[in-house]
């Protein structure tokens, strides 16, 4: 149960209408019915929110300038498996429900759980000054887990299944003049039963490092309008010494000629074209681009053109690769070690779940991130809307991006009381394989992902030779070669990727000669790296804690609990100072400190889950991670790479 006792209790005595809502209530509010939930916990930005959430357009790499946002209130209900099977479009008893806010959240204005099947239900009118003679697109930022669209109650294309991916489907021949019926029709298992999908962090069931989960449409709504022959997609690589590789895909059958313009910085003056035909990779060379860095994150102004159909997009000039220096593997960017210090970054909010209220908001934490001296975060088991990779290639955070994970084990079929097992079925690996190629093929475009993550843990990992890392490893270089792949990160690594990554709570154990069981001594062959550590925590008052009694009870399942502020900077200061060690006498290239927020029942954030509390002392840990980034660059002999923003950082 999502909603506790205590949180019904206020509900009850705040607004007693509300807790006992039926259809005639929504029907007499505005005509909308949407209202705000009263969470187990809220952030400032919450209220904030308002009917007209996330009013930016959503895909800053493929912009096209006729859109219309269709985010909003529109009507929700609960169905069964019959009426997704074969809907009949009777919604008899709607609630308002505020897109894309998933329907577990407050600001959905739903806050429900076990959602397994789910209709939704809107109008719209296409604007009248779109070309008669173009395409209407319907874009969906992310539905999770499987969706199928209806337009005036007819199907507009396949059931979309992943619950983190971006599609779109071409409208046009569906609609009619005037006002537009829109249904949309999901499926969201998550860890139901045996079910074994990509979910990262969300679940079903209470656990401690487990969170409520996300069903139903998360990202952006929106439609555009575009030529007949548009671009579908495109991939780009720009690298530090200004040769563009790209491949731009179309909806058209055949090759047809496109044309790419990169413009001076701050200028619509053209810097260089290339122009090549859809379908097939071409190249062209920029002169001397100022080169993309945490230091320095340049972004070039792009445009596409194919046919009638031009796009506005970005790209950063920078290579990301690996080699032996002064006798130790490292990471490079653009020819140079940088010690990459970072974040677990899961990306959960106690008002939208797996959306942030707002843009401001998403940018607050990468903010704080940048202001305590991390130049990286790894992007938990969980794919963010473009928005949040756009503001990551914007401020300089370099991303290690994960996959979303299956669920660590699933209840045997047989089974007695509490037996499960990793991932056996071969459907399940094949969808998770899709998937990872997807992630790959829609995020390969951000110059901020350094890195890509397979397996967290050995969740959803075969536990049996043949380990699938190894083919996956393949799969993931061949598609995109121009980053590293971090195959296992904590656990049970058999050697695949270019990293040695190891978990280890409190203390890391970085490219060291020592090591705690699953992991193993540094294999001297790959990067040295510690792909989480730390997670110290420290308990705040009921006010700003997730108040769902399960979680506040178990708030003592978090790795370490220090007493008072004063004893969990010490203990960081304890902690960085020993990575530190290992980074003037081993072979640690980077690290993942758990966690950028408090999530639920676990307290070890740099942020409390509302944000409203940094627990960082900022002039400690801006000299600790500074210790760092000059101890690895002074391995190397090479300069140290230090925060843009953080004025107490020397050595600039
Ligand atoms: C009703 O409309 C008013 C005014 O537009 C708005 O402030 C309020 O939030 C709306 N309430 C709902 C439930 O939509
Ligand atoms: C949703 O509908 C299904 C099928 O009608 C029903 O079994 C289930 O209890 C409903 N769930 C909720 C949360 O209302
Ligand atoms: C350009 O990218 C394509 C894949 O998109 C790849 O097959 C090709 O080898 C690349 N060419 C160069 C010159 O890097
Ligand atoms: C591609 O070919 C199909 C079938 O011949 C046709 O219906 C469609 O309009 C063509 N698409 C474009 C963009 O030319
Ligand atoms: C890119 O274009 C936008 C307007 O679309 C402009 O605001 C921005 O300054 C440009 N960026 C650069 C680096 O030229
Ligand atoms: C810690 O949590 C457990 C439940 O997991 C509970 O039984 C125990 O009383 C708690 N201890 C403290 C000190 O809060
Ligand atoms: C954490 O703080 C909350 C709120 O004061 C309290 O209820 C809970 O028992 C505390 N838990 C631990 C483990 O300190
Ligand atoms: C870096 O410095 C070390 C120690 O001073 C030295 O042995 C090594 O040759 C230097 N490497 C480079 C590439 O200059």
């Amino acid at each position: 149960m999502l909603l506790s006792t205590w949180v019904l209790a206020t509900l009850l005595t705040r607004a007693s209408a509300l807790a006992t809502s039926n259809n005639k209530f929504f029907k007499r509010q505005n005509g909308t019915g949407y209202e705000l939930k009263t969470g187990p916990l809220d952030t400032d930005w919450t209220a904030q929110v308002g009917t007209d959430p996330w009013p930016m357009y959503p895909r800053p790499q493929l912009e096209r300038s006729d859109w219309k946002n269709l985010n909003g209130v529109w009507r929700y209900q609960n169905i069964s498996k019959a009426e997704y099977d074969s809907p009949t479009f009777n919604l008899d008893s709607p609630q308002g429900v505020l897109v894309p806010f998933c329907l577990e959240s407050a600001l959905s204005g739903i806050m429900g759980s076990w959602l397994i099947y789910s209709a939704y239900e809107t109008t719209f009118e296409i604007p009248a000054d779109w070309s008669k003679d173009n395409r209407v697109l319907l874009n969906f930022g992310a539905v999770d887990y499987k969706a199928v669209v209806y337009v005036n109650r007819k199907k507009v294309g396949e059931e979309h299944v992943g619950g983190y991916f971006e599609f779109t489907h071409d409208i046009t021949s569906f609609l009619q003049s005037g006002s537009n019926e829109l249904h949309v029709y999901v499926y969201d298992p998550t860890d139901m039963d045996r079910v074994q999908i990509p979910l990262g962090k969300q679940s079903l069931h209470k656990d401690h490092i487990f969170y409520v989960p996300c069903s139903g449409i998360w990202q952006t709504v929106w439609l555009e309008s575009a030529p007949k022959e548009y671009i579908t997609n495109f991939h780009m690589d720009a690298d530090m010494d200004g040769k563009v590789n790209i491949t731009i895909g179309s909806s058209g059958n055949g090759s047809s000629p496109v044309e790419v313009t990169v413009y001076e910085l701050d200028s619509d003056e053209a810097k260089a074209t290339g122009s090549g035909t859809t379908g097939t990779a071409f190249q062209f060379t920029v002169d001397s681009p100022k080169l993309w860095s945490p230091k320095s994150p340049t972004l070039y102004n792009l445009t596409i053109k194919l046919g009638d159909d031009e796009v506005k997009s970005y790209t950063g000039f920078r290579t990301v690769s690996q080699a032996v220096v002064d006798g130790i593997p490292r990471p490079l960017l653009n020819g140079e070690f940088i010690f990459w210090m970072g974040t677990l970054d899961q990306g959960f909010w106690p008002d939208g779940i797996y959306l942030a209220p707002t843009y401001d908001a998403m940018v607050y934490d990468l903010q704080k991130l940048q202001d305590i001296g991390y130049n990286m975060l790894r992007k938990h088991i969980k794919v963010e809307p473009a928005l949040f990779y756009y503001a990551a290639d914007k401020m300089g955070i370099m991303l290690i991006q994960d996959m979303p994970s299956l669920r660590t084990r699933v209840p045997k079929a047989d089974a007695k009381c509490g037996e499960s097992q990793p991932v056996k079925d071969t459907e399940s690996q094949l969808e998770f394989n899709r998937e990872l190629e997807v992630m790959i093929k829609q995020q390969r475009n951000y110059p901020s992902i350094v890195a890509w993550v397979i397996y967290n843990e050995g969740w959803g990992q075969a536990d049996q030779p043949p380990w699938p890392e190894f083919e996956l490893t393949n799969v993931v270089k061949s598609l995109d070669p121009t980053r590293l792949v971090d195959s296992v990160t904590g656990w049970f690594d058999h050697g695949a990727g270019d990293f040695h990554d190891n978990h280890k709570y409190a203390n890391p154990q970085c490219g060291t000669p020592y090591y705690s069981t699953p992991s193993t001594p540094y294999d001297g062959k790959r990067i040295g790296f510690q792909g989480e550590f730390g997670g110290i925590g420290h308990n705040v008052s009921v006010a700003n804690l997730w108040k769902d009694p399960w979680a506040i009870d178990h708030i003592n399942q978090t790795y370490e609990i220090d007493a008072d502020l004063d004893a969990w900077n010490y203990r960081a200061h304890v902690l960085l100072s020993e990575l530190l060690g290992q980074v003037e006498r081993y072979a640690c290239s980077g690290a993942v400190w758990t966690q950028t927020t408090d999530v639920e029942g676990e307290v070890n954030g740099m942020l409390t889950y509302d944000r409203r509390i940094l627990r960082p002392n900022l002039d400690q840990w801006n000299n600790d991670l500074n210790a760092l980034y000059k101890a690895a660059a002074a391995r190397t002999n090479g300069t140290a790479m230090m925060m843009p923003r953080a004025e107490t950082f020397d050595g600039m």
